[in-house]
């Protein structure tokens, strides 16, 4: 079938456009604004695939959403175009308001006009999968419930409210018009191709550089962490076999203070890569705690039981497994890296587009 794919470029996006690629016989249309966060080098092993489309557009963009489907016909939508990052968030919120909020209403308007011209047969067969967060719900603190799709939302961050606002939007498309949309409300994913601005990779790269790594506040904060393919197999599971109007929490049962992951790394990476005699010392000497994150989220856990339960998904790495895979493809892929640190992963951005445009 044909997948129409937001936010290919990005970090969960570029991974799910390999897995269809790689694994399925499914025709990807890739829709990218391709912000800061948008990386054509995470696409470069499938780029040039007959079977993978891309479109360089902005999804508050009607007309061109409009172009696109019309031209793309797709019978799935996986929407994970957004604003990602809190940090971001926190200092500037307008593209986050702007993408999340704006640009989910307009994808879904658009959609909607599209899904109501379809014959009978397809508009049955049609999903569009809302991607969203477990922040939503907001700060679980300290105790023993996790999140499931019965919790409030409540969320803390400009980020997570953005996120919240569009799920609200989702859900009443849904409603009103009958709308055949899911929303996934995944905890935080790791793995390759993740923009060095995220807890991991940050660093990862930063203890190679020798850098400090900063963990905000007590370092105590918890995140349930899930390896990205985990997370594309689970979105799969829904487009496939996931009830309309249903809401699906994602989680790796990983529940870890980022003062241990922050051990994680420097532990694998003490034996991986050993720091040189000149400076000598574990990778932890470079651990410090700065300043905290304002409203900063205490734990997210999330309970999977319902989609294990409906959809027979379940992860398939253990955060062992999954971070093994991550450091080792950081340090076989430092140039990756080092084109985002360097600006010219931009540059890279316009050949690869010209050269699939033009192919
Ligand atoms: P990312 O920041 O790595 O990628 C976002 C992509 O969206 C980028 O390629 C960017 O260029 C594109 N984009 C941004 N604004 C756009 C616009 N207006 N039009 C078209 N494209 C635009 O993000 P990610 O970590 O891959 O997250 C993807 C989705 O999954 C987001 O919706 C996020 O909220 C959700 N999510 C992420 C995580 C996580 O841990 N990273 C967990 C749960 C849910
Ligand atoms: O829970 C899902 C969310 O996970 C997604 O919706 C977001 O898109 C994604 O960015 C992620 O949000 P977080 O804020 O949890 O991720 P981040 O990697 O920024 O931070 C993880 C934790 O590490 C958080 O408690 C803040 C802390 N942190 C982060 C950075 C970048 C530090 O202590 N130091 C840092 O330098």
């Amino acid at each position: 079938m044909n997948i129409l794919v937001t936010g290919g470029a990005g970090f969960i996006g570029s991974a799910l456009v390999r897995y269809l690629i790689d694994h399925t016989p499914h025709t990807v249309f890739c829709i990218d604004k391709l912000t800061y966060a948008g990386n054509m080098a995470s696409l470069a092993s499938v780029i040039h695939h007959a079977r993978l489309h891309f479109f360089h557009a902005d999804i508050c963009d009607a007309a061109a959403m409009t172009r696109i489907l019309e031209s793309s016909i797709p019978q799935a939508i996986i929407h994970l175009a957004a604003e990602s990052h809190v940090d971001r968030s926190i200092d500037a919120p307008d593209d986050f308001m702007q993408t999340n909020i704006v640009g989910t209403y307009t994808l879904l308007q658009q959609s909607l006009t599209y899904w109501q011209a379809l014959p009978s047969k397809l508009q049955d067969a049609f999903r569009f999968l809302h991607v969203s967060t477990d922040e939503v719900f907001g700060d679980l603190g300290h105790t023993k419930a996790k999140f499931t799709e019965q919790s409030s939302y409540n969320p803390s961050s400009p980020y997570s409210a953005s996120k919240a606002a569009s799920d609200h939007l989702v859900r009443a498309w849904h409603r009103t018009y009958n709308f055949p949309a899911l929303i996934s409300n995944c905890s935080n994913n790791y793995g390759p191709c993740q923009f060095p601005e995220k807890l991991i990779p940050l660093f990862i790269h930063n203890a190679l550089a020798g850098l400090p790594l900063s963990l905000y506040g007590s370092g105590e904060q918890i995140r349930d962490w899930l390896y990205v393919d985990d997370h594309v197999r689970a979105l799969l599971a829904i487009v496939e076999k996931g009830m309309v109007g249903s809401t699906y929490c994602i989680g790796g049962d990983n529940e870890k203070t980022n003062l241990d992951v922050a051990h994680r790394i420097c532990d694998s990476l003490n034996e991986m890569l050993p720091r040189s005699h000149e400076k000598s010392g574990d990778y932890k000497d470079l651990i410090r705690f700065v300043a905290d994150r304002p409203g900063h989220d205490q734990r997210y856990a999330i309970d999977a039981s319902f989609i294990q339960q409906q959809l027979g998904w379940a992860p398939q790495e253990s955060f062992a497994s999954g971070m093994d895979k991550t450091l080792r493809w950081y340090l076989e892929n430092q140039n990756w890296v080092q084109a985002i640190l360097s600006g010219d992963y931009q540059k890279k951005n316009t050949q690869l587009y010209n050269e699939k445009a033009l192919s």
